[in-house]
């Protein structure tokens, strides 16, 4: 935390007299020692550096004094309260920002106060993405949902003080964009060739990041390339190709609402009882989503088996779907941890579908693939009553892992992810979307509502429409 050249010599001079220096974090760093930088900013930076350290309380953070007496010392003099670096209490921040450093802990809301703050640090985080860097990528997304959390615009870099998740590289990009209006670096990544054609690419169904890359690396730049360049697609990049256009656009509300209409009838004509509940994006209120994401139940234990494929055959029948996978995922208990017994089997079934949603005429918005299958023709208006591709998640879950699903797909991701953090690092405990388990006291806790899942974690209730880290 220092000028770079300062910090090469100062380096070199210690591991002269036998210290051992690390340039990042790491499980092996005790000492981290600052110049010229308060003790919030580096509190700051180390809360951006949790996921590759969770024990981050018991390093001690100094000032350059301790480090200038042990060199005079030859070695590590014990430390004193002058060389500490003053850090204010997670809870008790300076300049009235109270903020915890996890998602989870926290309220944010849809609509917030720093949409262009945020878009520049989710831009950056895309863009690590892009390049498989997971570290860099979340330590963007945290210092986004920070700013989403605040209750109103940052107008100066005071208004940070006191923020967790907030590190170097964020700030950097937060002050370019209040003096300047835009960051430099956001505006080259966005123009950058590497970025637009991940971005194109991955947009395709069925693409990630791994085949992107791969595809960018032989010259491949738009989804038009890859039959220049003769690419063999498997199945769902062939139907990702054909509604190219559509799969893009996003899903509006109501025609999430349409295919809950649709699902629900499938789901209520091949099992009588069987219940379905919007997730993801949409039930956090999002008006707009890349898919629509639907978990399907039935009260009673096990009745849920085998209903995936007759809710598909149910579809299939009435051409209403595109494409559809479906993954049987068997979910063992007693394989991931040993303290079930193993007859407790437990199934997780999910299916990947492109829908062929018809339009009412009215909601028609001019789809971009028409004109298309003939009975979209009919009527002779001239306004025809199109159908529009559209990504649905359906996920089965059986009635004793239902909380932990809809908790699990609800999102956001960050939200997710910190809540399984917040389970291992401070609870001892391993989250998923089928269970909760206490490694202290070795046992499975069940849930039947999402709110006795934030009990059993210690945590506050934080409703699906305040998850939208
Ligand atoms: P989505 O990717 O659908 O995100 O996953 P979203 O929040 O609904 O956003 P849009 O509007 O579609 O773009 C929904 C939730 O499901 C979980 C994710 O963690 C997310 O919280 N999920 C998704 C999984 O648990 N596993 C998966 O394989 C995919
Ligand atoms: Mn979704």
């Amino acid at each position: 935390m220092m000028g770079a050249s300062r910090r090469a010599f100062l380096s070199r001079l210690s591991r002269s007299k036998g210290f051992r220096v690390e340039d990042t974090l790491s499980q092996a760093v005790t000492h981290i020692v600052s110049e010229n930088t308060s003790g919030e900013e580096v509190q700051a930076w180390l809360e951006s550096q949790v996921t590759e350290r969770g024990d981050r309380d018991t390093v001690h953070l100094l000032d350059i004094t301790w480090f200038t007496e042990s060199m005079r010392e030859g070695c590590p003099v014990s430390i004193e309260d002058r060389h500490r670096l003053r850090v204010p209490e997670p809870s008790t921040q300076s300049a009235g920002n109270t903020m915890d450093s996890y998602a989870c802990r926290r309220r944010t809301p849809l609509q917030h106060h720093n949409m262009v703050l945020t878009d520049a640090l989710q831009l950056l985080s895309e863009n690590a993405e892009f390049c498989e860097n997971e570290g860099r990528s979340v330590a963007f997304k945290r210092a986004s949902a920070v700013l989403k959390a605040l209750q109103g615009p940052v107008c100066s870099l005071e208004d940070l003080r006191g923020l967790p998740c907030l590190g170097e590289h964020s700030r950097r990009v937060i002050k370019e964009i209040l003096e300047d209006g835009v960051s430099s670096e956001v505006e080259c990544t966005q123009q950058s060739e590497k970025y637009q054609a991940m971005k194109a690419l991955t947009g395709i169904f069925g693409v990630g990041v791994k085949t992107a890359q791969l595809w960018f690396w032989e010259g491949i730049r738009r989804p038009a390339d890859l039959q220049t360049f003769g690419k063999k697609l498997n199945r769902a990049q062939a139907a990702g190709m054909l509604y190219y256009e559509d799969l893009s656009t996003p899903v509006t509300r109501a025609e999430a609402d349409l295919l809950q209409g649709i699902v629900g009838e499938a789901v209520g004509a091949v099992l009588p009882g069987a219940r379905i509940t919007l997730t993801g994006g949409f039930r956090r209120g999002k008006q707009t989503g890349h898919d629509v994401d639907f978990l399907i139940t039935h009260p009673e234990e096990g009745r849920e088996e085998e209903l995936l494929p007759k809710v598909i055959g149910w579809l299939e029948t009435r051409d209403l779907l595109l494409y559809q996978k479906i993954h049987k995922n068997s979910y063992l208990e007693a394989k991931e941890w040993p303290a079930r017994s193993a007859s407790n089997m437990d199934r997780f079934e999910r299916c990947f579908t492109i829908f062929k949603l018809m339009l009412p005429r009215v909601a028609h918005q001019g789809s971009t693939q028409a004109p298309r299958a003939p009975e979209a023709q009919e009527g002779g208006t001239g306004e025809s009553p199109g159908w529009k591709a559209v990504r649905v998640d359906l996920v089965v879950t059986p009635i004793s892992q239902y909380a932990f699903a809809l908790l699990g797909w609800t999102g956001s991701q960050l939200f997710e992810r910190e809540l399984r953090r917040w389970a291992g690092q401070e609870k001892s405990m391993s989250l998923s979307s089928h269970a909760l388990f206490d490694s202290t006291r070795r046992q499975y806790l069940r849930a039947a509502s999402e709110e006795e899942i934030f009990a059993h974690l210690g945590l506050e209730f934080i409703p699906p429409a305040e998850r939208n880290a």
